[in-house]
């Protein structure tokens, strides 16, 4: 445990990253105070950096190096999984660390920067590989790389000096959007120099799907139409719009915000089929195939279902709570939807028929994300009997968050003289077997992208195929009539419609 051995080191990464600079645009925002920031001192904490490894933060105001290394120290002090911030490290991380400002329009702070790069990289003895980071509103995304690549700041994939994009999402706000950015960050940089981050995709968890699936010889047999009932993904929240969160939510809602991405990642790995090894290429083909067979929402041939919803003021332990429409920064008449449940199928040779319920939303009654598979029940009810209850089906839950874990549920014989049956359950929890906390999702994908590792990140396809199938569902939710909003309470688990999607009765949500 932490508190009992504080320098307890993760399991260090396969390889050490080359020398490398780390160009954060957006560093005075919150994702690299509250995520990125402490992310790379953690890494260097555990020794995982290499020698001579620079961060460059680049932002509109006019900080200096020592201006920043101090907000910075604040960030990690405060959002570190590590606490507190060790001196000696800090001193050492900081040495490294710089400012330059950059305001993301003019195209002379680009070649400053340059110059700036050089400089450092000259001066540190490093070759010149960059990560550029954007972690900046997203309708910089295209003209950062735009100006990195006319200032001559990118490299071609063949240099020796090597140079990387981290976009973060959203990817884009519809089909059309996404494909505009895609073309405009390929004119830039190639797209096996672009890095987009679905932080999904970093979780402990999310990898040990493919370890469960593919290190295991008795899952696989059954991870089919043929003992599947069906599959539920839940990624349930209990915040709603925190401080000025509804400024950028009130323009995305449930469905871009969550679905698009996180989701359609869980699916994928889910559903896909075994991959020709674990590597990059390998899982993106396999992932890809998953969201293409992905049958329409709407439209011609659309088989799927959903169901939007909006909290309305509720309780949460009993402390009243406002509706979405009364949160900071959000429209009085606001049609955002804060909770999306949809019925998928995936059309391929293994998952034929058998439906994918996911569900999402905000100011649910807990913060919970899982993915239970239900197994089909036996062919016979052997146990039936006035005094049994209808046995329960099978499943197989893999807890992404929080207490990580997976369960097998079964029946059992309750002791004593009759047959009587009751569900119990086999747990495996990540805290208790292998102790400790788990690294940040961030410093897995930090790491991987300065390695150059794309495994765990998405690429342009991925993104295209998934807004293929959200788009029109968007398209046709905005021509739609205005939805009865809100139709939840805050502190519930959403509109009671989402209980429709179930085309059985013998099949509901799980209750969590
Ligand atoms: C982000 C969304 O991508 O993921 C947020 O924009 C959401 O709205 C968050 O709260 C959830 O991430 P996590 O890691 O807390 O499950």
């Amino acid at each position: 445990m932490e508190t009992m051995n504080p320098l307890r080191q993760d399991l260090p990464p396969a390889a050490v990253p080359q020398p490398c600079c780390v160009v954060l645009f957006g560093a005075t925002g919150d994702l690299t105070q509250r995520k990125l920031v402490p992310a790379l001192y953690n890494l260097a904490r555990q020794g995982f950096l290499p020698a001579g490894f620079t961060i460059v933060g680049a932002a509109r105001r006019d900080w200096s190096d020592d201006q920043f290394r101090e907000e910075m120290h604040a960030a990690v002090s405060e959002h570190s999984r590590h606490k507190p911030v060790l001196p000696e490290v800090w001193r050492d991380f900081a040495r490294n660390v710089f400012y330059q400002r950059v305001r993301f329009d003019e195209e002379a702070d680009y070649a400053a920067l340059r110059e700036r790069l050089d400089t450092l990289a000259a001066r540190r003895q490093t070759p010149g590989h960059r990560l550029y980071y954007l972690a900046t509103a997203p309708e910089y995304f295209a003209p950062v790389a735009g100006h990195l690549h006319a200032a001559s700041l990118v490299t071609a994939p063949h240099e020796s000096a090597w140079s990387r994009l981290v976009v973060e999402k959203p990817f884009g706000t519809d089909l059309a959007s996404a494909r505009e950015l895609n073309r405009r960050l390929h004119a830039a940089f190639d797209e096996s120099q672009i890095f987009r981050i679905d932080h999904y995709l970093g979780k402990e968890t999310v990898q040990n799907i493919l370890a469960l699936r593919f290190a295991n010889a008795i899952f696989e047999p059954v991870w089919n139409r043929r003992y599947v009932d069906h599959v539920q993904i839940t990624v349930a929240e209990r915040v709603g719009m925190e401080g000025r969160r509804g400024q950028y939510y009130d323009t995305a809602g449930a469905t871009r915000d969550m679905v698009q991405n996180h989701m359609m990642q869980l699916l994928s790995l889910v559903a896909m089929e075994p991959p020709g090894a674990i590597d990059a290429r390998a899982i993106r083909d396999e992932k890809l195939k998953v969201v293409r067979a992905i049958q329409p929402l709407v439209g011609p041939g659309a088989t799927g279902a959903w169901v939007r919803g909006q909290y309305g003021p509720g309780t949460f332990a009993r402390q009243p709570m406002k509706g979405y429409r009364q949160e900071e920064e959000v429209a009085a008449d606001s049609r955002t939807e804060t909770y999306a449940a949809l019925r998928l199928y995936v059309d391929t040779w293994r998952w034929s028929g058998v439906p994918f319920y996911l569900r999402t939303g905000k100011r649910l009654p807990k913060r919970l994300t899982e993915i239970a598979i239900q197994f089909r029940s036996p062919p016979k009810a052997m146990f039936a009997s006035a005094e049994q209850l209808p046995q329960a089906p099978n499943q197989l839950v893999l807890r992404v968050q929080p207490d990580e874990g997976i369960s097998l549920s079964f029946e059992a014989k309750v002791p004593g003289m009759r047959m009587k049956l009751q569900p119990v359950r086999m747990d495996f929890r990540y805290g208790s077997s292998f102790g400790g906390d788990s690294p940040e999702a961030y410093e897995r994908l930090l790491l991987d992208a300065m390695l150059g590792d794309a495994t765990l990140f998405t690429g342009a396809d991925e993104v295209d195929y998934s807004w293929q199938l959200i788009s029109p569902l968007l398209d046709a939710w905005s021509a739609s009539e205005p939805p009865s909003f809100p139709n939840y309470e805050a502190g519930t688990w959403g509109p009671a419609k989402a209980d429709q999607l179930f085309p059985e009765a013998s099949s509901h949500w799980r209750r969590l």
